[in-house]
């Protein structure tokens, strides 16, 4: 126990930040990846397209989040994975796609804040890289949200198609 938090060379809050935003990539990761094969059984290949590109995005953030940790002398331990819902269509897919990147933005947020007090100024500047992705993500579900809004859902997965 003594010899194993001698070794950390980082502060354990940051440890723990940087553990609690791998389980939210791993979970987006897998929602994604889900949300990608929907789409493109129901034929909406733009849309399994962008997811694809969503869920490996996930995976590049993840192994950067993992070497932070292992470089500050962790171990990556995330949370529990949270369950994947597969919502049964495109509008819910969007929705709980957003819910979760709003939930990992608070996360983000409150840990960007512990890194810069805490003077792991290296571990801030990857959450603000990650926070930058994730607010593009929540950027584009949210012109995808609009046009559901605004065209219906019936009119919107018609333009989907193809
Ligand atoms: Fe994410
Ligand atoms: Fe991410």
């Amino acid at each position: 126990m003594k010899r194993s938090a001698s070794r950390l060379r980082g502060d354990p809050v940051v440890v723990a930040h940087l553990n609690e935003y791998l389980s939210y990539e791993l979970t987006g990761h897998r929602q994604y990846l889900i949300h990608a094969g929907m789409c493109r059984h129901w034929g909406f290949e733009r849309l399994a397209k962008l997811q694809d590109a969503y869920w490996a995005e996930e995976v590049q953030h993840a192994a950067k989040i993992i070497a932070r940790i292992l470089m500050l002398g962790g171990a990556a331990t995330p949370r529990e994975l949270r369950p994947i819902a597969g919502a049964a269509s495109v509008p819910e897919q969007l929705a709980l796609d957003r819910t979760l990147v709003m939930q990992a933005m608070v996360h983000l947020q409150g840990a960007i804040a512990d890194c810069e007090r805490l003077a792991d100024y290296v571990s801030r500047d990857l959450l603000v890289e990650m926070r930058d992705d994730e607010e593009r993500h929540l950027d584009w579900l949210d012109i995808e949200l609009a046009l559901i809004e605004k065209l219906g859902p019936k009119n919107y997965l018609q333009s989907q198609l193809g």
